[in-house]
């Protein structure tokens, strides 16, 4: 499908127009009945602009016009759940070329609404064999004209080619999170980003596993002990050309490929969902592919330390005292406390190699942050008031939630080893994305704008693409909004 701008209304088959309530809404609803030859009562009884509701009209002469509602005041994520949802159960219905009318509206929409539309068209059944033919809107073929107001169309195109780029992106990294563990590997996630820093443009290295051991990545090495295959450690480094004084920001990202649990073993009950706990990972990688798409004026270095998290009788046990990347030795209480410990390798070789002015980490990291703020916001924790303002200021903005957790160093007990530097779990029902964030704290090694991101109930989620929870691609909307209104 492909998307072109317009000032006026096209002859496409299917007209869609967003409604949100407002105080003309009656009024506007006048307008389309006159439009469509129906009265305007009639329109007025039906459709009350609710958040998704949506009102198919049926024209003699065989086109259809869809009023969309918005519900009150709709913020970026409504528009774009609402074309997310109606687009992808209407696209068997959906004509070859669609237009949608936004001559209400201003050029902001475009992004939401061009995000939702293409991630409407994602399917989940990437394995399947039986699959039926795409619906014809969503082939090569396929046409969506958006109608603007004649002062916003120059604005719009900038926007569109934005959302184009993140919904690309968007559509590779929900592959990735949606992918099994005998289809996605820690090599996978390396060639993924070899052939994403070939394609546009930014330097990415890979270290193997002899590498991995002669940099002392020890901590990662533990993790991975109990495994078949072997670690990797992406290093991807986008850098716009002739530009200097930029900010150098760096992000870390959990790549773990399937987590067991280790030894502590995790119970079966949905244990095939931790095959997305590579969230972090997935937001570092689409985040640099975006950038470098957009060439945004920022130095970006992103790290992703991968490996599964597996049980057999080479495995880290539970009392094993480690090393890692920086030096401290951690006491491993708990094997399924994976994340923080090859995140503690990420954090420290970002900091020593790199020394970024900001370094923001994303970890699918702990049941707990989810048992603090659900399915609707990832916990932030960070000391720096303006970064975590920032952070919160983009997510608002994005509507990929964010919400500020304490790190007061009161915390610090519940990581007090009493063999080594630290340990890896409080051994605690409470307060575990806090002292995760405690441990983290001690291999950003007093960085001072470092924020941790727990998206452990974000990355991932129940909507109409199945029946299970699956890739959200949270953390690319937000990080790229977080860096395009970087001072
Ligand atoms: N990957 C999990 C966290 C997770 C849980 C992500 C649910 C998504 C959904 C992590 O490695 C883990 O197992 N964390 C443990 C930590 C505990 C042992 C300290 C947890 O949260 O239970
Ligand atoms: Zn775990
Ligand atoms: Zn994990």
């Amino acid at each position: 499908m492909h998307i072109q701008l317009h000032t006026q209304r096209t002859d496409a088959e299917t007209t869609l127009i967003p409604l949100a309530q407002t105080d003309d809404l009656a009024e506007q609803l006048v307008q389309i009945a006159g439009e469509v030859n129906l009265p305007a009562a009639l329109l007025q009884q039906d459709f009350k602009a609710d958040s998704k509701e949506l009102l198919p009209v049926y024209r003699a002469e065989g086109r259809k016009v869809y009023l969309l509602g918005l519900g009150e005041n709709p913020t970026a994520m409504d528009w774009l759940k609402a074309f997310r949802e109606t687009f992808f159960r209407q696209k068997k219905k959906l004509s070859q070329s669609v237009s949608v009318d936004l001559s209400a509206f201003s050029a902001e929409v475009v992004e939401a609404v061009v995000l939702g539309i293409r991630w409407g068209g994602y399917d989940l059944k990437l394995y399947q064999t039986d699959k039926a033919a795409a619906p014809a809107f969503y082939t090569q073929e396929g046409h969506l004209s958006l109608i603007l107001p004649d002062t916003q169309k120059e604005a719009a195109q900038e926007i569109l080619d934005r959302a184009e780029a993140i919904a690309a992106t968007h559509h590779e990294i929900l592959n990735l999170m949606n992918a099994p563990s005998n289809y996605k590997t820690p090599q996978t996630l390396a060639d993924w980003t070899l052939a994403s820093g070939e394609k546009y443009g930014y330097s990415v290295t890979v270290l193997n596993k002899e590498q991995i051991e002669a940099q002392g990545l020890q901590a990662l090495l533990a993790v991975n002990k109990g495994s078949d295959l072997p670690p990797t450690f992406i290093i991807a480094e986008y850098k716009p050309v002739g530009q200097e004084g930029l900010k150098k920001v760096g992000l870390v990202g959990k790549g773990i490929t399937f987590d067991t649990g280790g030894i502590s073993i995790k119970p079966s009950t949905n244990m095939h969902l931790m095959k997305s706990d590579m969230g972090g990972a997935a937001a570092v990688l689409g985040t640099l592919e975006v950038a470098a798409k957009l060439a945004l004026p920022v130095h970006l270095i992103g790290i992703v330390p991968s490996t599964e998290n597996m049980v057999d009788g080479s495995a880290t046990k539970p009392g094993d005292v480690i090393g890692s990347y920086i030096g401290k030795t951690i006491e491993i209480i708990d094997t399924d406390a994976e994340g923080r410990v090859i995140l503690a390798d990420g954090l420290g070789y970002m900091v020593r190699n790199f020394q970024p002015d900001v370094l923001i980490d994303l970890a699918t990291l702990t049941g707990n942050s989810i048992a603090a703020l659900g399915y609707h916001a990832a916990a932030l924790l960070s000391q720096n008031d303006a970064l975590s303002n920032a952070l919160i200021a983009a997510a608002d903005r994005t509507g990929e939630r964010l919400w500020r957790l304490p790190l007061w160093d009161v915390y610090k007990e519940d990581i007090k080893s009493d063999v080594a530097d630290v340990k890896n779990y409080s051994g605690k029902p409470f307060a575990g994305a806090i002292s995760a964030g405690k441990f983290l704290e001690v291999f950003a090694e007093g960085h001072e704008a470092w924020a941790h991101l727990d998206i452990a109930g974000m990355a991932y989620g129940d909507n109409e693409f199945g029946s299970q929870k699956n890739g959200t691609g949270y953390g690319i909307r937000l990080l790229i909004d977080f860096l395009r209104h970087l001072s």
